[in-house]
């Protein structure tokens, strides 16, 4: 069945901008995720806070419900079917549908192409990916019953250009992207939109763990708004994307990234030019 305008409930801007509707967010149990989880409680939807360290999930959800908020935790590793469809089934259980899902979640692993370990780019393909399809097609039904459903993925500038270095992760976000494009399209007539954001360099702890001072130093210089993103920003992202008030949007990638993949004309950061 093809939606049209005409079948979209039009009253949802009378009302924070997700009340009724039950998101869940993957990767939720730090940064980016965690913010996103936040801020979809704060416009009054339900959240299922979703993660493989079940405590980080727990300590989440426990803060929006202290808060006033809707969620619940669940923990859950994206690279396994039975996680995930146990966590989509206590979702449904406790709120009767779901609507929104975010995938933040990503496993990082470093290495030249030349040397790197192939068990990391399995991992990689596993959680970056595989996971991403898993998490997509068992919520997919779910969805299909929703005026307002929305999938929104999380990659990386790292699978727009060359990661050097860091290549089974660039790889496995440019296949990331690529998968949300064909998401939304073969998606579009059951009503479901499906876009990704690509943030640049963001002040997280995964950050933290991956990158030295001195790198993130340099990173930031380099980025046009001279400083790195808040998780904050990304979660006004993401939450846009999955929210009605971007229902005319669907697969599209959204750099999140202060300006960084326009950089490349910019004297400032390329004096040969
Ligand atoms: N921080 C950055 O600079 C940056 C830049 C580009 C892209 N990203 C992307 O943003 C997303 C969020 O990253 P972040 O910086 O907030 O990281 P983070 O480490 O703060 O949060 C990631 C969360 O995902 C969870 N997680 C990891 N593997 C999981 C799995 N298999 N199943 C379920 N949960 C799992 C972790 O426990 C953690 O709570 C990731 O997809 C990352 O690749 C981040």
């Amino acid at each position: 069945m093809t939606r049209t305008t005409e079948d979209r409930p039009r009253d949802w801007m009378r009302h924070s901008r997700l009340k009724g509707l039950v998101a869940i967010v993957v990767g939720a149990g730090s940064g980016i995720g965690e913010e996103t989880a936040r801020i979809i409680a704060a416009n009054e939807g339900m959240v299922v806070v979703a993660d493989i360290r079940e405590q980080a999930a727990r300590d989440v959800a426990s803060a929006i419900v202290a808060y006033g908020g809707k969620a619940i935790a669940v923990a859950l590793d994206v690279g396994n079917e039975a996680h995930i469809d146990a966590a989509v089934a206590r979702t449904i259980r406790e709120f009767g549908q779901l609507d929104i899902v975010v995938n933040a979640a990503a496993v990082v692993k470093a290495g030249p192409l030349e040397t790197s370990d192939l068990e990391d780019w399995k991992l990689s393909f596993r959680i970056n990916v595989e996971g991403a399809i898993m998490l997509a097609r068992t919520c997919l039904p779910h969805l299909r019953k929703s005026t307002h459903a929305s999938i929104v993925q999380v990659a990386s500038l790292a699978g727009i250009g060359a990661y050097p270095n860091g290549g089974a992760y660039g790889v496995t976000k440019a296949a990331l992207i690529a998968l949300t494009k064909t998401m939304a399209m073969e998606w579009v007539t059951d009503g479901v939109r499906v876009n990704v954001v690509s943030p640049g360099t963001v002040e997280t702890p995964l950050m933290r763990a991956v990158l030295t001072p001195e790198v993130v130093q340099h990173r930031a210089a380099r980025i046009p708004m001279e400083r790195l993103g808040q998780p904050s920003e990304l979660a006004d992202t993401i939450v846009f994307l999955a929210s009605p008030m971007a229902s005319f949007i669907t697969g599209q990638n959204l750099n999140c990234d202060g300006g960084l993949s326009q950089a490349l004309m910019v004297q400032k950061f390329n004096p040969d030019l």
